[in-house]
């Protein structure tokens, strides 16, 4: 018997499509497909590109880009560095937040300068989060700089227990911080890793059951405000090459998988719209889309396969036993999935 529900149009806080520079891995096309695919209608893509979103050009040309192109809403969040200050005036109404790397990971946009990091957060609006990549460590410095200059401050792919703990105490003394996990940190730990070889080599890495718990624990009290796919294809030739690149596609399997959570008692519906939906639409301010929902069969059991339309072709949960299956999406009142095929492209470039 099919069990089908109606969910949101989703929202994804933090995708990597690739377009410009690595449309081997990705583009906007194959990615917006996967996006739709997977029940979002709306991704929020990041800056690390080979030439890097920076710039107010770089804006621009990603925008034009991908306008016309797209099957699933899409905006921007520009990438921080020393060069990229002086555009945060113009490109601020453009984008939905600033990406600030602080870890090591794909791309040349880390910032380690102290003086540069103070600019950042003087520099930044006040009124749309930086989002970090900042684990462990240096995750104490993005706070301390946050609450020092006012900034709203979203954490990406929180991955350990003391994360958590940092975030939970920086939000009840007030700061304006929120956070988001990702499904295979919440679904893989490092002992996969062994099974997986590269194909499990991400930032930050898979971690261990009792950080995993916490993740879990994170999202039952509340400190975890939302699921980012953190979407982030390579090639099979780059994953299996020398030098592996950091990353793992997520876009197809992130619904899925919080729908077996929610068939095992793991996690309320209700909690998986605030997760996907509510609160990055809060967090983000993302537009209302009218008409627009996904339509889900809560008792559909199947097994997650590598018969994708993410441009990487390969997920690291192939072989997974999932239940509940992705039936139908429709977008501004079109339908743009049917389960099986995808039609369009309808989506928007938000700017
Ligand atoms: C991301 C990528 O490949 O762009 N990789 C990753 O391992 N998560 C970058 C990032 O989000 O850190
Ligand atoms: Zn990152
Ligand atoms: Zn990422
Ligand atoms: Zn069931």
């Amino acid at each position: 018997m099919s069990n089908l529900i109606k969910l949101p149009g989703l929202i994804d806080p933090h995708v990597h499509l690739r377009e410009p520079g690595a449309t081997q891995k990705e583009d906007f096309i194959t990615g917006t497909k996967a996006a739709i695919a997977g029940g979002y209608t709306t991704v929020l893509d990041m800056p690390n590109n080979p030439i890097p979103t920076v710039t107010q050009q770089a804006l621009e040309e990603k925008i034009k880009l991908a306008t016309g192109k797209v099957y699933s809403d899409i905006g921007f969040h520009f990438g921080a560095s020393r060069e990229s200050i002086q555009y945060f005036k113009q490109v601020e109404d453009k984008v939905f937040g600033l990406k600030l790397y602080m870890n090591h990971t794909t791309g040349e946009l880390l910032i380690e300068d102290a003086t540069v990091l103070e600019e950042i957060f003087s520099e930044w609006t006040k009124g749309k989060p930086i989002l970090v990549h900042a684990e462990a460590d240096t995750l104490a410095k993005a706070i301390s700089l946050a609450k020092k200059y006012g900034n709203k401050l979203h954490v990406c792919h929180v991955s350990l227990k003391a994360e958590i703990d940092m975030i939970r105490a920086a939000k009840s003394e007030g700061l304006d911080i929120t956070c988001e996990v990702t499904c295979h940190h919440l679904f893989l730990t490092e002992e996969d890793q062994q099974r997986l070889g590269p194909f499990g080599i991400m930032r930050p890495p898979l971690s261990s059951k009792e950080d995993q718990s916490a993740l879990w624990y994170g999202i039952e009290e509340g400190v975890v405000d939302m699921i980012g796919s953190d979407h982030a294809p390579h090639t099979k030739d780059e994953k299996l090459s020398e030098k592996v690149p950091n990353g793992v596609p997520g876009l197809e399997t992130t619904l899925p998988l919080l729908l077996t959570a929610v068939d095992d008692g793991r996690l309320t519906l209700d909690k998986l719209i605030e997760l996907t939906y509510t609160n990055p639409k809060r967090v983000f301010n993302i537009p209302d889309q009218q008409d627009t929902f996904v339509e889900v069969d809560l008792d559909e059991p199947y097994t997650i396969n590598n018969k994708l339309y993410t441009k990487c072709g390969w997920t690291p949960f192939a072989g997974m036993e999932a239940t509940g299956r992705i039936k139908k999406v429709v977008l501004r009142g079109q339908l743009v999935f049917d389960g099986q095929n995808i039609f369009g492209p309808y989506g928007q470039v938000m700017v």
